[in-house]
């Protein structure tokens, strides 16, 4: 999935028919800028530079319901982009996969959705929680799967993070919050 990312990140900078009309940045993407791209992780460094330099012809979007929610701060350091999928780069009910931005320091309160997940992390490092359960540490290279309708929640740490994330499933239907945080 990282190769195919990346791949089509690369595409929609020459191909004009691949790059969403509707593109439109976010403040988080500034954020791109003070990213180091270093050769750690398979596929990584590569994914991280088509990211960086396709930014500004891409749809920056934020789950629907969170804005209304979670704080000013944790909106100006979050965001992402649908590289495949529904309103994606490339369209897709069955899949949806892209790249998101979590600033230093953000807490990502529990949520849950119907399509089974798996993120990679490409840049910086978070800790997740599944469930109840502890939270683990993820650096850069390794990844997280979460079932259909599993809680997690994730804390990021003091650089900014960039994961992958991949959705199979019922990719149409948005994350939401889980309103008993703790
Ligand atoms: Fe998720």
């Amino acid at each position: 999935m990282l190769a195919e990312v990346g791949e089509h990140l690369t595409t929609a900078l020459t191909d004009d028919d691949l790059a969403t009309p509707e593109a439109a940045e976010l403040p988080v993407a500034r954020l791109l800028a003070g990213i180091e791209v270093a050769s750690d992780g398979p596929g990584v460094s590569s994914v991280l530079s088509a990211f960086a330099a396709a930014a500004p012809i891409l749809r920056w979007v934020q789950t629907a319901a969170y804005k209304a929610t979670l704080s000013q701060h944790f909106l100006d350091n979050y965001g992402y982009v649908r590289v495949i999928g529904p309103g994606g780069l490339v369209e897709s009910s069955e899949v949806s996969a892209g790249l998101g931005i979590w600033g230093a320091g953000l807490h990502y309160p529990r949520h849950e959705h119907p399509a089974e997940e798996t993120y990679h992390v490409l840049h910086g490092a978070a800790d997740f929680r599944r469930g109840d359960g502890p939270w683990e540490p993820k650096a850069v290279g390794e990844s997280v799967h979460h079932e259909p309708w599993e809680h997690h929640a994730q804390r990021f740490g003091d650089e900014t993070c960039v994961l992958l994330w991949a959705w199979t499933g019922d990719v149409a239907v948005d994350a939401r919050l889980i309103p008993d945080e703790d």
